[in-house]
């Protein structure tokens, strides 16, 4: 059996609605965040409360307004205590794991109630361990050495995890869209051609809504039975179509209106070694973006797919909302 079929459960079975105990409150870090913005219009009856330094740009559910808990991560003061229940995690995981572990060793007993704690660390810990740049290599280890915090924190007290780790996360949710996907086709507007590496680059692009119904399903699994101990803490997590890099900005081009400017751009496929060598020059400008580039041909693809999680069909990409 694989992560993701141990993982897999129909909404239908964990629906905390139709399954009869009220469902644990959900106190939810990075709601200005588009997974944040998701995962509030995708909460339901479930009791929210949103976390952070400010309140969100949509503080609301189903027009209710949500109970704001203003809570600075890095404050290291007494931290903040939630309501009981479940900890969700948009954040950055490097501020999340040492604030969630000073309140495990502050207040024990009121920590150790938690039903479970689902938090966002990012697939760059598996594709950027070999970097060559100090800039990623940094990045890894922050964020390995979150994860490993996290993990003995609520492995010491028997909170149920699970860390999940997306990759290239796009889309729109309320008012809020990625700055990555977005930006992308924001160069196909403005470049009258686009060179691309003609084989490898494959991407697996998840929707922020797609990440978010799955940190809500994992949530209300880990506050169902407790976590099944077969499956793996950290969950490499893509979106459900695998595609080549090219494919990839052919479909945001097809998925933009008639005449924009995005579907102008040529894109201009070379052979691998020649698309290195026209980058080179960047090795001296710029070594992280040189490796940037490099990583165009690299293939980042092979995480679970959300739908084999969440046990719908599979959404081809790209996934609507997409930013304006
Ligand atoms: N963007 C991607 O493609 C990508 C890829 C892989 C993984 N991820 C992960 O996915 C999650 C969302 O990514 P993102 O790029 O949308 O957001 P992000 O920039 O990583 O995080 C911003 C969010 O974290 C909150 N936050 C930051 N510092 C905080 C602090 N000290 N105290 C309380 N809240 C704090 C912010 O809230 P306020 O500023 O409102 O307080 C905001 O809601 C993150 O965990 C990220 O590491 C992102």
């Amino acid at each position: 059996m694989t992560a993701a079929d141990s993982l897999a459960t129909p909404m239908t079975a964990v629906d905390p609605s139709l399954t009869g105990p009220a469902p644990a409150p959900i106190t939810l870090f990075g709601a200005s965040t588009p997974s944040g913005q998701a995962l509030i219009g995708l909460a339901g009856d479930r009791p929210l409360t949103v976390a952070g330094r400010r309140p969100p740009p949509c503080p609301t559910a189903n027009g209710e307004p949500l109970p704001f808990l203003r809570c600075d991560l890095d404050d290291h003061g007494v931290p903040v205590q939630t309501p009981a229940g479940r900890l969700l995690s948009f954040a950055p995981i490097w501020s999340f794991a040492p604030w969630l572990a000073r309140w495990a060793s502050q207040e024990p007993e009121s920590f150790a109630d938690l039903q479970g704690v689902v938090a966002c660390s990012s697939s760059s810990v598996i594709t950027k361990r070999f970097a060559a740049n100090r800039f990623d290599r940094d990045l890894v280890r922050r964020l390995r050495q979150a994860q490993d915090l996290l993990t003995s924190t609520c492995t010491a007290h028997r909170v149920p995890l699970r860390i999940l780790a997306p990759t290239l996360i796009y889309g729109q949710a309320g008012p809020l869209g990625d700055r990555n996907l977005s930006q992308l086709r924001s160069l196909l507007r403005r470049l009258p051609l686009l060179p691309l590496p003609d084989r490898g680059g494959l991407r697996q692009p998840i929707h922020c809504r797609q990440l978010a119904a799955v940190a809500l399903h994992l949530a209300d699994r880990l506050s169902a039975g407790g976590p099944d101990p077969s499956e793996p803490v950290l969950l490499p997590l893509g979106g459900d179509d695998t595609l080549s890099y090219a494919a990839m900005l052919q479909r945001l081009q097809g998925a933009t209106v008639p005449g924009d400017p995005a579907r102008r751009c040529r894109l201009v496929a070379l052979p691998p070694r020649l698309f290195q060598l026209l980058a080179t020059p960047l090795l001296l400008l710029s070594p992280k973006g040189f490796e940037a580039v490099q990583r165009i041909g690299s293939d980042l693809a092979g995480f679970t797919p959300a739908h084999s999680i969440l046990g719908g069909a599979p959404e081809a990409f790209p996934v609507h909302p997409l930013v304006p």
